[in-house]
């Protein structure tokens, strides 16, 4: 087994007008401390967020494909930008951008870390859209044994099913073709920017 190693020196600020709190542990931090600490973070985050919420989709850009003829990056691309050319509004259009980004890496429950990573800025509607649309997209999966292409019907009469259905149907079960335009991830950078700096909610657990 490989021996366990500190650091050799402190991983260096983002900016140089910045400064280390020099404590061991959050306890021994006081008042001028967390001071520091939160107009540093705030800073931080409002500068990095957004590039990390994109690096989540970029990475995934060269990814080999596994029975489509998209891989996942473009399949996210192609479904925002069929809804970026039917008008709908920003947060639809981000929605869909990132709906599929944690497919590969938690596939059963990628829904939920699309929900989760875009809770504190999208609507209700589309919270719940995005943590059901895989079942949703059983109604699309012909003689597949196994799948209850009906399982969606538990939600009928949901305020959300119509949404959801509209979503899946025209366009997460369509986008899947190499031989379909698909805007470039620069389209929708300020789309993303956008949103994510004009909304954010409180998020508190119960
Ligand atoms: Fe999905
Ligand atoms: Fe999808």
């Amino acid at each position: 087994m490989t021996d366990s190693k500190a650091l050799h020196q402190p991983i260096p600020l983002a900016d140089a007008s910045w400064r280390y709190v020099e404590k061991r542990s959050l306890d021994d931090y006081r008042a001028d401390d967390w001071a520091v600490l939160i107009a540093q973070r705030k800073q931080y985050y409002d500068a990095h967020c957004v590039d990390h919420m994109l690096r989540l989709l970029t990475q995934q850009k060269d990814d080999l494909a596994y029975v489509y003829s998209v891989n996942n990056y473009y399949h996210c691309l192609q479904t925002a930008t069929r809804m970026l050319r039917d008008d709908l509004p920003d947060e639809d259009v981000v929605v869909g951008l990132f709906h599929d980004v944690g497919f590969i890496t938690c596939n059963q429950t990628h829904g939920e870390f699309s929900a989760a990573l875009l809770r504190p800025y999208i609507s209700e509607k589309n919270h719940w859209m995005l943590i059901r649309h895989a079942v949703f997209q059983q109604y699309h999966c012909h003689e597949l044994d196994g799948c209850d292409r009906h399982e969606r019907d538990k939600w009928k009469g949901h305020r959300y099913f119509d949404w959801t259905a509209h979503f899946v149907d025209q366009y997460d079960q369509r986008t899947i073709n190499y031989d379909e335009e698909i805007l470039p991830i620069g389209a929708f950078e300020p789309i993303v920017r956008r949103f994510l700096s004009e909304k954010q909610k409180p998020i508190v657990y119960e």
